[in-house]
């Protein structure tokens, strides 16, 4: 069964002076179960609307989204979602141990879970020192790791993610890669969004680039760095002891071996020179 599933998906905000505003223009896009997917986009193009209507918190103009074969207009659909919003706000008068225990009754979670689960994902998240402080006196960082926290507290097998990294310090980023491939192991799908190629080259399975409200491209991480591979850098030593380094075509990498095996010299390092993930970003999103 497929985690999500949008076919035709299309909504258009009437904006001040009945200006309309085409954010999605008939999106198809369907998550395996057990994937990871990177929604990249730039700023305005379309993903946070995206992940709203999958979330059924914004009506399609027409169109439908289905979570686990389920429509994602029944509430029921979002059981086995863990959701963060795009600039998650909490009631800031409870302290995160608290309001995370009402996310685990909304849930229905075991008593006796939850407080194991809690724990769990404080520790992970860096938030256990805080945790009995009002989330009023937090940190923009820390408020989003309240949000991964909630997300993250019933063990879902859906995860929704609308831009995990944001307001992150490297620490905290590097952190939230983890935990994506922790659950990417665990076989649970996450379907996130950012505009940061880095956070998709390094967790996804498979890429998807939203433009002006539509999908430019749907792509594994794997063919769009395999077709990048422009080439070699071969890093050589000579039989005098000089190092040499060679930039060498991807045709063009047995013959320069050979070469080098004719000249006495030793190969001491072959990396690949390929587009990264930014360059075929960018290449994609300058086409439209
Ligand atoms: N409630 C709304 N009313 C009117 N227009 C809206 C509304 N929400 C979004 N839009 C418009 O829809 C388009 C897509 O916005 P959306 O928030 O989905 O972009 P995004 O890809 O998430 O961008 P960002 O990277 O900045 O978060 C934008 O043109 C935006 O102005
Ligand atoms: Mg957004």
């Amino acid at each position: 069964m497929n985690a999500i599933e949008i076919t035709g998906m299309y909504k258009q905000f009437t904006g001040k002076r009945m200006t309309k505003v085409d954010a999605l223009k008939g999106l198809d896009l369907t998550i395996a179960a057990g994937e990871v997917f990177g929604f990249l986009g730039p700023n305005g193009a379309g993903k946070s609307t995206t992940i709203k209507l999958v979330m059924g918190l914004l009506r399609p103009t027409s169109g439908r989204a289905q979570i686990m074969g389920m429509d994602s207009c029944q509430a029921e659909s979002r059981r086995h979602v863990g959701y963060l919003p795009e600039n998650p706000a909490f009631y800031d008068y409870l302290s995160a141990e608290e309001y995370i225990a009402f996310v685990g009754s909304q849930f229905r979670m075991d008593k006796v879970l939850l407080t194991q689960r809690s724990e769990e994902v404080f520790k992970r998240l860096d938030l256990w020192e805080a945790r009995k402080r009002p989330i009023r006196g937090y940190s923009k960082g820390m408020v989003q790791r309240v949000g991964l926290a909630q997300a993250l507290v019933h063990d879902p097998d859906v995860y929704i993610l609308d831009e995990p990294m944001s307001g992150l310090d490297p620490i905290g980023r590097s952190l939230v890669k983890d935990i994506i491939l922790d659950l990417r192991i665990r076989g649970k799908c996450v379907f996130f969004s950012t505009h940061i190629t880095d956070d998709v080259e390094k967790v996804c399975d498979r890429v998807g680039v939203i433009n002006k409200g539509q999908l430019l491209v749907v792509e594994s991480v794997e063919t769009i760095l395999q077709r990048g591979l422009e080439g070699y850098t071969v890093f050589l030593t000579n039989p005098d002891g000089k190092k040499e380094e060679l930039f060498v075509k991807k045709a063009e990498l047995q013959k320069c071996i050979e070469q080098s095996v004719i000249l006495h010299q030793s190969v001491e390092k072959i990396e690949p020179c390929r587009k990264n993930m930014e360059t075929f970003f960018l290449e994609i999103v300058a086409q439209q």
